[in-house]
């Protein structure tokens, strides 16, 4: 046996024999509950820093520099001046909106060379955790054991606003309080966002976004996907609006960067607000992803991508109007494609199956057992119920709300004359939506579109659940509906759209009520509201009150158990390994790469893999640096880290505290870890912070970047003090 097998024997075996229900190591963790949940599970996996380094309510400490960025990512102080890491995904809708012919920042990169020169964005906001705090007694305070529902959540409804309003905290900070553990838990944070927050560098998108499409979700990887800003404040180093006057903001904590790397095993952790998993479904429910959600929804998706793709092959124009809508419907069509793969590659239903059984058998010897006996059975049953809703409701989301931009603006506008109460709010309503459509139409093509409804509309009409079709869809001549839809309909250009909106209220609305387009959309969206939506709803609400129950149940069945909250968009702290995987049989992947292989995927030319002349010089001349590794520049790492969308800017952090890469991305194997994390194929994807610092420095020639930071080397210290 090769020492490699048997590390991995024996890694399952300490696994299964600490943990024999949750042999897993992800977990995404609240950063002030780590003490006893974790502390020593993170030293035997390598850390060496302590818990108060990480969160601490008195002190300053890690979390004083891991803002969310913008509500979406996350972002990371790296500077005692404010500068602000995260990835290039994130800022790129700024970077793109400082952009023209003239200075294309997207294409060519952007570097300020003073304070002066960075720029400012409108709306663009970081929020810091001031404090966190448990407010669970508070929030279900008089909160009686009902079965009514609505009664139930309209009175936790008042205690949050209650605490919320009550709270100890500073003028300019927020109270925000956040359910955990399906309701079973409320954490109270109290924060502080900043407005003015200034672009300061970015990589051109054949570095930031190298590899594009066909490597997103991809590993190996070769992506360096950053950017840089700043957080200003005013001159008492407070949030403030934009100004002048402000200042580059002092935090209270910044990320000191390490030089030395890392290597297969080292610890790592990663800090940052993932968004949304769903880890304790019951089988019935992933079962129903795998079937029938996930096939639905990439079928449309493939679709409506295949026909966008051929026209950008084939039209530079309709290149540029698609490739940032292409990007994001591709980015979670890839995404469902992995997940289904993984989610049945690792028997994740046997597995759920398996706890299942071992569930009902805890539930018979507990004194709970009436609460718990029947839960399982119930979820069979809701489920089975709310199988053609939710698959209708994918259909109809996905084609109407997503795909089909034509659609997309008939639903609005079905929002605008919804929204008739008075003749001068309808006209201030209508202009808003006429301004706000500009945009929208610069990258538009009716041919596309045209293309797209027809694909889509067809896989509606065939493969969703027939008893909740629409009218309109119901043994219809989809291609002659196509034509004549897109021969007559007035939504398919913008000036035609303003001269069907022109008049008053009831012209408008009796011109609009004869389009071909927003008649045909009028039906699907009415079927929806009238047919879908409400049993929907009502399953649904039913789903959720069991699955707190089945939530409070594990916890209170499997009292050692690693349990942790499901991700809602609030800081956690995930840690691992550096460690490759094997995606299949004979293959196994390495966990680091190097600029070798960017220059090994370069084509010339090619909107996806074209290298930038400066870089393939800086290889050839081997001129890394001080960022080098034997010769050799590193470039993306991955380890075990259990992360999801939102994780995108985090800070991967080594042993010691220092800053190690700079998360992007997952491997596509293991996108299925928002269900089922298996720590045999889920891996998260950072960039090492070395090829941050060396574009940086090397490529950019921002040199006084790299002067504002706190460069270590933390591996040759610990060598040198032994
Ligand atoms: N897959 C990554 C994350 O969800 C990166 C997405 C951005 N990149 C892209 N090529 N679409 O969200
Ligand atoms: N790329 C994701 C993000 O933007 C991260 C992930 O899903 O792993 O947050």
């Amino acid at each position: 046996m090769n020492q490699r097998i048997k590390n991995l024997l024996l890694k399952a075996i300490i696994l299964c024999i600490a943990f024999p229900i949750y042999a897993q190591q992800g977990g995404m963790w609240i950063p002030s509950l780590l003490k006893g949940m974790n502390e020593s599970e993170m030293q035997s996996l390598g850390m060496k820093m302590s818990i108060q380094d990480i969160y601490d309510v008195n002190n300053s400490s890690m979390k004083d520099a891991v803002p969310h960025f913008n509500g979406g990512c996350t972002s990371e102080v790296i500077s005692p001046q404010g500068l602000l890491l995260t990835n290039h995904h994130c800022g790129y809708s700024q970077i793109q909106s400082h952009s023209s012919i003239e200075h294309d920042y997207l294409t060519d990169g952007f570097w300020a060379e003073s304070l002066n020169d960075e720029l400012p964005n409108e709306n663009l906001t970081v929020t810091f955790i001031v404090r966190i705090e448990d407010v669970t007694n508070k929030v279900l305070e008089g909160v009686l054991n009902t079965d009514n529902e609505r009664e139930k959540q309209s009175k936790i409804t008042k205690n949050i606003s209650k605490t919320v309003a009550s709270f100890p905290k500073e003028s300019w900070q927020e109270n925000k309080i956040k359910a955990f553990f399906e309701g079973n838990q409320y954490i109270l944070f109290v924060t502080e966002t900043f407005k003015d927050i200034r672009l300061v560098g970015a990589p051109p998108a054949s570095i930031g976004k190298f590899g594009s499409d066909t490597d997103n979700w991809v590993w190996p990887r070769h992506t360096g996907d950053f950017s840089l800003f700043r957080i200003y404040a005013d001159k008492d180093n407070k949030p403030a609006p934009y100004s002048k006057n402000n200042v580059p903001y002092k935090p209270k904590y910044f990320f000191p960067i390490s030089l030395d790397g890392i290597s297969e095993d080292d610890f790592t952790m990663v800090f940052g607000y993932p968004g949304q998993t769903q880890e304790y479904l019951p089988s019935y429910a992933v079962e129903q992803i795998i079937n029938d959600l996930n096939p639905a929804k990439i079928a449309i998706r493939n679709a409506a991508l295949k026909v966008t793709d051929e026209f950008m092959r084939n039209d530079q124009t309709i290149k540029i109007q698609y490739a940032s809508k292409y990007a994001s419907i591709a980015n979670y069509w890839k995404k469902w494609i992995g997940e289904s793969l993984g989610l049945t590659k690792t028997n994740a239903v046997q597995t759920k199956k398996d706890f299942e059984k071992d569930f009902i058998k805890r539930t018979k010897q507990s004194s709970k057992s009436s609460d718990y006996a029947t839960l399982l059975p119930e979820f069979e049953q809701l489920y089975k119920q709310i199988a053609p809703y939710s698959l209708s409701r994918d259909y109809f989301t996905e084609v109407a709300m997503r795909n089909v931009e034509l659609l997309v603006v008939a639903y609005r506008l079905y929002g605008l004359e919804r929204s008739y109460t008075t003749e001068q709010s309808f006209s201030e309503k209508k202009e808003n939506f006429i301004n706000a459509q500009e945009r929208f139409y610069k990258n538009y093509n009716k041919n596309v579109d045209e293309k797209v409804f027809e694909t889509t509309v067809s896989l509606y009409s065939q493969k969703a659940p027939q008893q909740f079709l629409p009218e309109e869809l119901k043994n219809v001549d989809v291609s002659s509906l196509t034509e004549l839809i897109y021969n007559q309909s007035k939504l398919t250009d913008y000036e035609s759209l303003k001269k069907l909106l022109e008049g008053n209220s009831k012209e408008v609305l009796k011109k609009l009520n004869r389009d071909k387009g927003y008649i045909f959309a009028k039906g699907l969206i009415e079927n929806y509201i009238q047919n879908i939506l409400p049993e929907y709803e009502k399953l649904n609400t039913q789903i959720e009150a069991l699955q707190r129950t089945y939530m409070k149940a594990q916890l209170d069945l499997y009292p050692d158990a690693r349990i942790f909250p499901d991700a809602n968009s609030t800081l956690r702290v995930t840690y691992g390994k550096v460690d490759g995987y094997s995606p299949k049989d004979a293959v196994y992947y390495e966990p680091l790469t190097y600029l070798d292989g960017v220059i090994e995927k370069y084509v010339p030319g090619d909107y996806e893999f074209d290298v930038p002349q400066k870089l393939i010089d800086l290889y050839n001349a081997k001129d890394y640096g001080q960022y080098a590794d034997n010769d050799k520049l590193p470039v993306n790492f991955i380890a075990t880290n259990h992360t999801t969308g939102g994780n995108s800017g985090s800070p991967a952090i080594d042993a010691y505290g220092n800053l190690i890469g700079l998360n992007f991305d997952r491997v596509w194997e293991g996108t299925m870890s928002d269900i089922y994390y298996d720590p045999s194929i889920c891996r998260n994807i950072m960039v090492d912070i070395r090829y941050v610092l060396f574009i940086i420095d090397k490529f950019a020639n921002a040199k006084h970047l790299i002067d504002e930071m706190k460069l270590v080397h933390p591996k040759s210290e610990i060598s040198t003090s032994k």
